[in-house]
């Protein structure tokens, strides 16, 4: 099984100038399966994403993609060895309209895929509607679904998203929980990070947790249920 995972991030250190902040974290996901990434606030999740990505430099450890060293690539290198990328706060261009935003992305893919723009337009109704529409004109959902949309459409082994739900309404989490569905029904793999435990465990197949960059706790989704008290343990403030 080993061979077949997407992801593989081993003893990674990593921090902003003289703050370290991961202190040996990895994780591995394999094909086709999604993966929790949780801890409190600040422990140092994001930063493994984007140590992984290449967007924060690692000072140590290994990143390996579809069996690849990536370590010390730039994202963009990073990203095409089959990464995509949800990150926190979007970052679609403002200026550009949905359509636009969605084609930028659909150039990037070198491959051809499982996503074409039809079928992200039946997935998501609303962008067909806002196609016309610019970046900065659309609501949060409308938004994060965009950004989600891009990711797809590079064709990626990987999806990640940090905190692609958060602020959002009901409906609208719903849609993006029933996409990674969806995405992982068709054979890709997930990581994500996110609060809502239940929507986790519905979706993921395993869970690691971050404690001050370190690795305090892994297992299968199953435990988020069975031994809820430990797990909150490392969440709760
Ligand atoms: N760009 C940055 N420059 C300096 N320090 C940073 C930077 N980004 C994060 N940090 C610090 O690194 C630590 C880990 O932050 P990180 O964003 O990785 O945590 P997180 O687990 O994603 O938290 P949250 O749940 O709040 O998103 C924190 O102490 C944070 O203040
Ligand atoms: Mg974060």
């Amino acid at each position: 099984m080993a061979t077949k995972d997407v992801l593989r991030a081993h003893d990674l250190q990593a921090g902003y100038g003289s703050a370290q902040v991961l202190f040996g974290a990895g994780l591995r996901v394999g094909a086709g399966e999604a993966v929790a990434l949780l801890g409190r606030n600040g422990m140092g999740k994001s930063t493994l994403i984007r140590s992984i990505l290449g967007f924060t430099r690692v000072t140590g450890g290994r990143v390996e993609v579809n069996g690849r060293d990536v370590t010390g690539w730039p994202s963009h290198r990073v990203a095409r060895a089959g990464i995509g990328w949800v990150p926190e706060g979007r970052q679609i261009f403002a200026s550009l309209t949905v359509h636009e935003n969605l084609m930028v992305s659909a150039r990037l893919a070198r491959r051809q895929g499982l996503w074409s723009l039809d079928r992200i337009h039946s997935m998501f109704p609303r962008l067909k509607e806002r196609e016309r529409n610019f970046g900065n004109q659309l609501s949060g959902g409308e938004q994060q679904m965009l950004a989600i949309a891009r990711a797809l459409l590079t064709q990626p082994a990987l999806l990640v998203l940090d905190e692609a739900t958060e602020g959002l309404a009901p409906l609208v989490r719903q849609d993006i929980w029933r996409t990674l569905m969806t995405v992982k029904a068709q054979g890709q793999s997930v990581l994500v990070v996110d609060r809502d435990l239940e929507a986790l465990a519905r979706v993921c197949d395993r869970f690691t947790v971050l404690e001050r960059g370190r690795v305090a706790r892994e297992g299968e989704v199953s435990e988020l249920v069975s031994d809820r008290q430990a797990i909150e343990r490392f969440l709760s403030v």
